[in-house]
């Protein structure tokens, strides 16, 4: 009895700590497949789909000037590294039921983004010089991305349009060996400067996301492919 009773908590623990609440509940067979499929993707587990990894994002060295609150600074990364990425619940979806819509909410609690190597010049208050050299670290915390997709099928199917929303809860930016005050006047101005870089993030989301499905769909996939996966799994 007692055994009977530890085995069905323990399920019901097991089940919780993996879904913990925070997944949608899919309301038709298509929100289902979807959700599967990130499910599936997110634990690693190997798909027919060629999708990207989601262990480690490469991202490659980006060059800029900024020039806010007092300081003026030109700085070049190293190539950066996006962790954090598979660790994502899906709090909303949405897919009509020919496949021709979707829209999703994934929330990342945590993405650690860190360059090896990121070195930068400028000044602060036009006569105090900045330097830094060394590594870089900035951690995005509640991160949610809510991504509209439209695809046209004509033969194959491709993305036809992308719209992406993109809310960040916190976000800490850490250069070593860089003069003061630039990590304080990162720490203050955090949000502010976030906001002026959200355009950058999002272009950057939506180019991946594009480029990656359109490689997955690989121009092969057809509409009637898609039909017969679907119908397939609806009866199953
Ligand atoms: C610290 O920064 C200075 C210049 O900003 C650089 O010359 C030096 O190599 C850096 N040290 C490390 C450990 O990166
Ligand atoms: C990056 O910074 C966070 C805190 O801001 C810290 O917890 C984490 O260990 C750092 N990551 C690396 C690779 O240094
Ligand atoms: C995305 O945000 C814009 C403005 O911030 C808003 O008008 C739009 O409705 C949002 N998109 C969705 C799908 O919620």
């Amino acid at each position: 009895m007692n055994y009977v009773y530890t085995l069905i908590v323990t399920c019901f623990l097991t089940i919780r700590s993996e879904t913990f609440g925070t997944d949608v509940v899919p309301k038709t067979c298509a929100e289902k497949q979807v959700l599967d499929l990130l499910t599936e993707w997110r634990g690693g587990v190997e798909l027919p789909l060629a999708l990207p990894s989601l262990d480690v994002i490469h991202i490659p060295s980006f060059e800029n000037v900024y020039q806010g609150f007092g300081i003026k600074i030109s700085y070049v990364t190293g190539d950066m590294k996006l962790a954090g990425v598979h660790d994502f619940t899906v709090p909303s979806l949405s897919v009509s039921p020919d496949y021709s819509r979707a829209s999703i909410t994934l929330r990342f609690p945590l993405l650690t983004l860190t360059s090896e190597s990121y070195t930068l010049k400028g000044r602060a208050y036009l006569l105090y010089p900045l330097t830094g050299a060394g590594f870089l670290n900035v951690t995005f915390q509640n991160v949610e991305v809510l991504v509209g997709i439209t695809f046209v099928s004509k033969q194959t199917t491709q993305v036809k349009d992308i719209s992406l929303n993109l809310s960040i809860g916190d976000v800490k930016i850490h250069l070593s060996n860089s003069s003061w005050p630039l990590n304080q006047v990162l720490s203050l101005r955090r949000m502010e400067i976030i906001e002026e870089y959200r355009s950058t993030f999002v272009t950057a989301a939506k180019d991946f996301m594009k480029f990656e499905i359109d490689r997955v769909l690989g121009n092969k996939i057809t509409v009637e492919t898609m039909r017969a996966i679907a119908n397939n799994y609806c009866t199953n």
